[in-house]
């Protein structure tokens, strides 16, 4: 089993455990890997004498998928086994009934949760008995994460007095300032191409699903500036804040890519993925923010903004990533769930 473990670490380019004196959790040979560890031990876990573990993940669209639920059983095995003192869900976490059902699969973990959804959480049926898109948003989702006893992120900061630590999260969203520029100066009839959300072969979902009143640029304005007045109001109470959001809050932890974008797909899923002002607000507390955590994207990156450390967390339908990390150490430790090799 080991050895199965081993040589998945070698296919992927990926590092075991460097430090085998090192206390491991438990191991799901073959399909949980452990892929990294930086820097130090943790001292016991004290939530509210200064230390805190702290675990995350994101996109495990509960239900959708046979194999990613799977993998999303293993890591809640593992987070039961090794029970961290905060839990965070970095959004799409799963459509219609499926929200509730993955609150309900983490419910009887031992420790704090919060959340933030995704755009995959607002998406609504023609007729929806949840209301629309902004209902969701503003509404159903919030009563069900205090049904299931999650701290809904978007609503207000978790602020922990005892580690000096806040967590501050959006779902972040897009008004296509990431590319717009080059989309009207490179893409024949990108006005077309934005407003139906068209890539060369089909839509983006949101095209279809995403209900409401708002619009996009209208919504965005709104998040990052809820966010602006939270992250203020989280620091003017604590040291430090954590930030997760779902669409990515900075370009340095979107889509990877080895070259700038280019043509029409490209540039319009740069246009759809994120936007210039939480970029901006971030940049001006990053030395108070020492972590920042997004999803959406189903691919992993790390990059850096002013003093704070990004991450995209990179989970996809058919396998789950989980970073767990010590604050205040910052140590920091990833783990794969389920196999990225194997979509079926
Ligand atoms: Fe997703
Ligand atoms: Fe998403």
């Amino acid at each position: 089993m080991g050895l199965a473990i081993f040589r998945c670490a070698a296919r992927w380019g990926l590092q075991r455990n460097p430090n085998p004196k090192r206390k491991r959790g438990p191991q799901h040979p073959s399909l949980t890997l452990r892929v990294s560890i930086e820097t130090a031990s943790k001292p016991q876990s004290a939530l509210y004498h200064g230390s805190m573990r702290i675990a995350v993940t994101a996109d495990l669209h509960f239900g959708h998928n046979r194999l990613g639920d799977e993998a999303t059983q293993l890591l809640r095995d593992q987070l039961q086994a090794r029970p961290p003192d905060l839990l965070l869900l970095g959004g799409d976490i799963g459509t219609e009934d499926h929200f509730g059902a993955c609150l309900q699969f983490f419910r009887d973990l031992p420790c704090l949760k919060a959340l933030i959804p995704g755009n995959h959480d607002l998406w609504v049926a023609a007729e929806d008995r949840r209301g629309d898109s902004l209902d969701l948003y503003e509404k159903h989702l919030p009563n069900l994460c205090s049904v299931h006893g999650y701290h809904y992120l978007d609503r207000t900061p978790l602020i922990v007095p005892g580690a000096n630590l806040a967590v501050v999260g959006s779902i972040n969203w897009y008004d296509y300032s990431w590319s717009l520029d080059r989309l009207k100066a490179e893409v024949p009839d990108w006005q077309w191409h934005l407003d139906h959300k068209a890539f060369t072969r089909g839509r983006h979902n949101d095209a279809r699903f995403i209900r409401w009143k708002s619009d996009d640029i209208g919504f965005t304005r709104s998040v990052v500036a809820v966010l602006e007045r939270q992250l203020e109001q989280a620091l003017a109470q604590v040291e430090h804040a954590i930030v997760m959001t779902h669409h990515p809050a900075f370009r340095g932890i979107g889509f990877p890519r080895p070259a700038p974008a280019q043509g029409l797909d490209a540039l319009l899923w740069e246009a759809l993925s994120g936007n210039l002002s939480m970029e901006a607000v971030l940049e001006k507390h990053a030395e108070r923010v020492p972590f920042i955590f997004s999803g959406h994207t189903h691919r992993d990156i790390e990059a850096t903004l002013g003093g704070a450390r990004g991450w995209n967390i990179g989970g996809d339908y058919h396998f789950k990533r989980l970073l767990e990390f010590d604050w205040p150490t910052r140590a920091v430790e990833t783990f794969i769930f389920g196999d990225p090799n194997k979509r079926r």
